[in-house]
């Protein structure tokens, strides 16, 4: 090799290390004790430290050094903090930089934002803080039990299983990353949402920009009901049949998914769609100006899941979602919208809407 061969080669190496280490990788690589305590005891103090405001330090399953909320939500100044060095995506902080990508639920609890308010997010129950107003998901189906009091993970909850018992255990140490199309398991589908496709963000979008963010996946038409209890029933418990995150929030959602409740799948609908392609034509067509760049606020998702972010949007082909919409965890904003809906200034009121019904400004 040429001296000036071997300084290309060397270059070339620089640079995608330099590539590869700007993201925080996903999977679990520290060791065992970073996570787990045999005896939760040593000294004869208890080892379990990660643990939620009134939670207690007593030995947790699977011998866990924390709960979910210890390691998830620790309240503190970074989007991502570290359990034992190991890099943990915060669900609840006071980072004033931004949130990841689910939103933040210190809105509701009024530690971050403009005040504490049930209608800022989901009341996920760990927390401690009992939802006032609803009584049952919004256009759910009755009587389906599923009542108000929503849980990280297991029967009532979102992440891992939607069956009693095991929940998302089984989960971390399998976590499949990037891409993920299978999604017949919680740890193979994407963040651990059983049944969803998608492509995650190495970093939980603790960075984000136009071409750096999740992609989510989309189908051309929602799910129709019909009396069809197997759109959501599966033997592995309460699962999208259509991969899609606008089919999984209506697993809960249900009237505000399917094609029986939103007035079918073309114009004029009863509610608004998702999981709709986005017109080729008219105001469609000039998706958030020139060009159509991604909009981090009025999000699209994906008919295919790509292999890496897109910094373009493509009406005729990308469809609307909940999450055009709505954050999936909290916001600073009533019903968890991406933006202030309910503000009093036109302009601020329509931002999202505006980036796809570009005619209506
Ligand atoms: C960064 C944190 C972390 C580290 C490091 C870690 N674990 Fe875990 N482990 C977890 C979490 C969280 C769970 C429970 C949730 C789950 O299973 O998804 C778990 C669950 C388990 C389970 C039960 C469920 C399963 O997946 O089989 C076993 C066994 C286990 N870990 C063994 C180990 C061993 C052995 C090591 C070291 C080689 C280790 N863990 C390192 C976080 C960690
Ligand atoms: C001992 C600390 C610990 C506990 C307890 C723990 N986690 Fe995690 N969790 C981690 C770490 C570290 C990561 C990042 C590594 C990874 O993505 O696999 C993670 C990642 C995740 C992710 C993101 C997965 C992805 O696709 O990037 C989700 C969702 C999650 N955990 C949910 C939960 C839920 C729900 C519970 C409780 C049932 C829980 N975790 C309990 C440490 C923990
Ligand atoms: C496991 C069931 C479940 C799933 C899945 C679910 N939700 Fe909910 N959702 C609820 C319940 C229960 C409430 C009412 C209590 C509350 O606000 O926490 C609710 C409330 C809401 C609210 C109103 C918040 C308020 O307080 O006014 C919005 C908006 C919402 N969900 C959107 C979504 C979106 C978007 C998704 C998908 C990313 C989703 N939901 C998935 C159960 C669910
Ligand atoms: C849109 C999604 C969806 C559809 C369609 C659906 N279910 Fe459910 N079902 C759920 C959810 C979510 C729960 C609540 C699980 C929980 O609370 O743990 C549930 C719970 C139940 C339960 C347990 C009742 C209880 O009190 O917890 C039964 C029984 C049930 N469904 C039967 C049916 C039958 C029969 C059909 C068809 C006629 C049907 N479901 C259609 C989502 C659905
Ligand atoms: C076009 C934007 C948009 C999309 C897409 C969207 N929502 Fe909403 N959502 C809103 C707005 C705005 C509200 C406030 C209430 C209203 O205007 O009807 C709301 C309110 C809600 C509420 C609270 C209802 C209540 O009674 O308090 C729930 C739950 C909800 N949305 C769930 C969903 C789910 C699930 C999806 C996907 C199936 C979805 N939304 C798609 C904009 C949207
Ligand atoms: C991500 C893009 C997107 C965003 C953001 C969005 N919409 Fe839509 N909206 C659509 C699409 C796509 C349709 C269906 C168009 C069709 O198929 O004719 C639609 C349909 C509608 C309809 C029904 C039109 C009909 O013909 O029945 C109304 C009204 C509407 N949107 C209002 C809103 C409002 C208000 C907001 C903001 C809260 C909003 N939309 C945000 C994409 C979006």
């Amino acid at each position: 090799m040429t001296r000036l061969k071997r300084y290309i080669v060397l270059a070339v190496i620089v640079m995608l290390i330099a590539v590869f280490s700007a993201e925080v990788p996903a999977v679990i690589t520290g060791q065992c004790s970073d996570c787990h305590t045999m005896h939760n005891s040593q000294n004869g103090v208890a080892m379990v430290s990660y643990v939620f405001g009134s939670e207690t330090t007593s030995a947790k399953d699977y011998l866990l050094v924390g709960t979910c909320l210890g390691c998830h939500a620790q309240g503190g100044s970074s989007m991502v903090a570290n359990i034992n060095g190991n890099p943990t995506p915060q669900v609840y902080h006071i980072d004033a930089t931004g949130d990841l990508a689910g939103g933040n639920f210190a809105y509701i609890l009024g530690t971050k934002g403009s005040g504490a308010s049930d209608a800022k997010g989901h009341n996920v129950i760990d927390f401690g803080k009992t939802e006032d107003t609803l009584t049952s998901p919004p256009g759910h189906h009755d009587p389906d039990g599923i009542g108000v009091n929503i849980t990280c993970a297991g029967l009532t909850g979102c992440h891992g299983a939607r069956k009693s018992g095991s929940g998302i255990y089984g989960s971390h140490h399998r976590n499949v990353d990037g891409k993920l199309t299978t999604a017949d398991q919680p740890y193979n589908s994407y963040r651990f949402l059983p049944g969803v496709k998608g492509l995650e963000d190495a970093d939980w979008e603790k960075t984000k920009s136009v071409s750096d963010h999740n992609e989510y996946y989309g189908a051309n038409t929602p799910m129709t009901y019909s009396g069809n209890c197997n759109i959501c029933h599966n033997p592995q418990g309460i699962i999208t049949s259509n991969n899609t995150m606008s089919g999984f929030c209506g697993t809960c959602h249900r009237n505000f998914h399917v094609t029986d409740a939103i007035g079918g799948t073309s114009s004029p609908f009863t509610r608004h769609p998702t999981d709709i392609i986005l017109p080729g034509g008219g105001e469609y067509a000039g998706y958030n100006g020139g060009g159509n760049p991604y909009s981090l606020v009025a999000r699209v998702a994906r008919t295919t899941v790509p292999d890496v972010p897109g910094d373009t949007v493509y009406p005729g082909t990308d469809v609307v979602m909940c999450l055009s919409c709505h954050a999936a965890h909290a916001t600073d904003y009533p019903d968890m919208m991406r933006w202030n809906y309910k503000s009093t200034t036109l302009s601020t009121a329509i931002s999202g809407c505006n980036v796809c019904h570009t005619s209506k400004n």
